[in-house]
């Protein structure tokens, strides 16, 4: 069974027609595209915003009506995935990159839903390394403040090039093995010159769908 489709196409429920949709990034956000093409085919009427490239690609290849940011002020629901939910639903994003985007769509959506299977759910946030987007200039100087906020860091590749976000900035990768204050770790993040923004989503989410192996959907 795929966990990760069957939490996605629970949570594209929630979708009525009318929606202006916030599309997600990664392999769960994917599953949710998919279906709301689906309901498109079928006359589901929406608009959305997508999070990344490669999500808005998909959803243009699916028909789903894609509408400039200019056009309209915000959005009704989004749907996207998480690298790790705790129980209070603060999250850990940005395994795939977009974290960004993803959080100013966050923002202006009004309710917030993630998709994941089981293997996301934690009591403590920080055994998935944190995603940092920074700016390339003096990205050294970046990385040696995060580590002196206690974590390890790794530039993140990809096939051994410097990873580039839809943004044009690097991500640093952030081991901090456990996350015991995430807001306090959140803003002193975002206190570091050449942080863009970081991973931590802390009071956004709405709702979680998660999807466990034994079947079952739990909706926290
Ligand atoms: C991308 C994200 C993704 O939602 C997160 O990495 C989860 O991805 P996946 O559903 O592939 O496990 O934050 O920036």
């Amino acid at each position: 069974m795929n966990m990760k489709r069957i939490a996605a196409e629970y949570a594209v429920q929630y979708i009525e027609d009318g929606m202006k949709v916030g599309l997600g990034t990664g392999s769960t956000a994917y599953w949710a595209i998919q279906k709301i093409g689906e309901r498109v085919k079928e006359g589901l009427s929406i608009q959305a915003v997508a999070t990344s490239k490669a999500s808005e690609r998909q959803a243009m290849e699916l028909g789903i009506p894609i509408i400039p940011f200019h056009e309209i002020d915000g959005l009704d629901l989004t749907i996207d995935g998480a690298d790790e939910v705790d129980l209070d639903l603060h999250l850990i994003k940005g395994g795939g990159g977009a974290l960004l985007r993803e959080k100013i769509v966050a923002h202006h959506s009004k309710r917030l839903i993630i998709v994941a299977d089981e293997r996301k759910l934690v009591h403590t946030l920080g055994q998935f390394p944190l995603p940092v987007e920074v700016v390339p200039f003096a990205v050294e100087w970046t990385l040696n403040s995060l580590q002196r906020l206690g974590c390890r860091t790794q530039l993140r590749t990809d096939e051994e090039q410097l990873f580039i976000t839809d943004n044009g900035n690097y991500i640093v990768d952030c081991n901090f093995a456990t996350i015991a204050a995430p807001l306090k770790l959140h803003n002193e993040i975002l206190n570091i010159p050449g942080v863009v923004d970081n991973g931590l989503f802390i009071g956004r989410a709405d709702l979680a769908v998660i999807a466990h192996y034994d079947g079952i959907v739990e909706v926290l």
